[in-house]
């Protein structure tokens, strides 16, 4: 349902927290983490770790967070990390990795996926003049290929390639429980191939903040130092993890409804005149659609024209447009964004 009467499609990260996680937050008991004696926090990162399949977890601020952490654990600098062209990290977490004096090197994948002869193609061991691979990188479900769950069998052969150079490999997965959801396969099986995993509370899952990063015991001891390098480490950070607890145990499996009104939100985006977008490639909560020919405004225009209509969604430059359905996206607000749409571009109001 909307808040404050704004259908809101920019993120799955302007969900509200539910009922039971304010109540969860009222009571949890709490410690300071950086003695480690949060059992809020404690509890969480144990199921967290359970459900990927992992020795530990370290709870961490935000999925950036959580990635930046992964990146330093596996790499020292000057090193180099393989990792999709459109991947999250490469495009929106500003540079983080070239902080850390790793070198990004991207390769054209397929709409998030990346062929397992370029990757093999790529691995270099480092010599005087070259640096060696240190890490490869993957996303499951893939941001820009508009939410694409990447198959198992990719995640398997890749990270066998990587492991056979003897290469770690870290899986984004931000929105690993959209793949679950989506697939049938379980997080954890989606995360057995590779050495770590992050995922994010903060977006289908509802929590106000947070992410977990996922691996063995000795990686996340390492990581919890990197994160309080970086500034990560919490207090009383139980009152917050206290929603990760509820989202693991609640809210996973209506990630499905999301999903679904996402698949119709496509289809119907289809039939208004300018818009370009093929409802088979939309696998879990995020439609991207382009506007071409026959579209009368670019999309920061139709963004502009929208809002006032207290639909928000987001432009990613001057032809893409990008819309999130989450928990707090009912049927109503799907309706009425196809009736604002539709009409912003002419077709006359029904939304088709
Ligand atoms: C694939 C992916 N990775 C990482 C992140 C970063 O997470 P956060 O916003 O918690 O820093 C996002 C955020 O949208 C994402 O989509």
């Amino acid at each position: 349902m909307a808040h404050n009467g704004i259908s809101d499609f920019r993120s799955d990260t302007v969900t509200w927290p539910t009922p039971a996680m304010y109540e969860a937050m009222a009571s949890a008991p709490l410690g300071d983490d950086s003695f480690r004696d949060d059992p809020t926090v404690l509890q969480l990162e144990v199921l967290s770790a359970q459900m990927m399949g992992k020795e530990s977890g370290l709870y961490c601020p935000s999925g950036t967070m959580a990635n930046q952490v992964a990146g330093r654990v596996h790499c020292p600098p000057g090193k180099e990390v393989i990792l999709d062209e459109d991947c999250h990290t490469l495009n929106f977490e500003l540079a983080g990795l070239a902080y850390a004096g790793l070198q990004m090197r991207p390769i054209a994948g397929e709409r998030g996926l990346m062929a397992c002869d370029d990757v093999a193609e790529r691995l270099r061991v480092g010599d005087s003049h070259t640096p060696g691979t240190g890490l490869l990188w993957l996303e499951n479900t893939h941001n820009l290929s508009g939410g694409r769950v990447i198959p198992r069998e990719n995640i398997v052969e890749l990270s066998q390639i990587a492991h056979r150079a003897s290469v770690p490999v870290h899986l984004d997965g931000a929105r690993i429980f959209n793949a679950q959801v989506a697939s049938g396969i379980s997080a954890k099986r989606l995360a057995e191939p590779v050495d770590s995993v992050m995922f994010c509370l903060s977006k289908g899952l509802c929590c106000p903040v947070g992410s977990v990063l996922c691996g063995s015991e000795d990686f996340i001891e390492q990581a919890r130092k990197v994160r309080q390098l970086l500034g990560g480490t919490m207090r009383q950070a139980g009152i917050i993890a206290a929603c990760g607890l509820v989202a693991l145990r609640e809210n996973i499996d209506r990630l499905a409804e999301d999903h679904k009104r996402a698949k119709h939100l496509a289809e119907e985006l289809t039939d208004i005149t300018g818009i370009e977008l093929n409802p088979d490639e939309v696998d879990t909560n995020m439609v991207y659609f382009r506007l071409g020919e026959g579209a009368h405004l670019n999309a920061p225009q139709l963004v502009e024209e929208a809002h006032k209509e207290k639909v928000w969604f987001l432009n990613l430059g001057e032809d893409t447009i990008r819309m999130v359905c989450h928990k707090d996206i009912d049927d109503d607000d799907v309706e009425r964004a196809l009736q604002v749409i539709g009409s912003v571009l002419g077709k006359g109001g029904d939304g088709g």
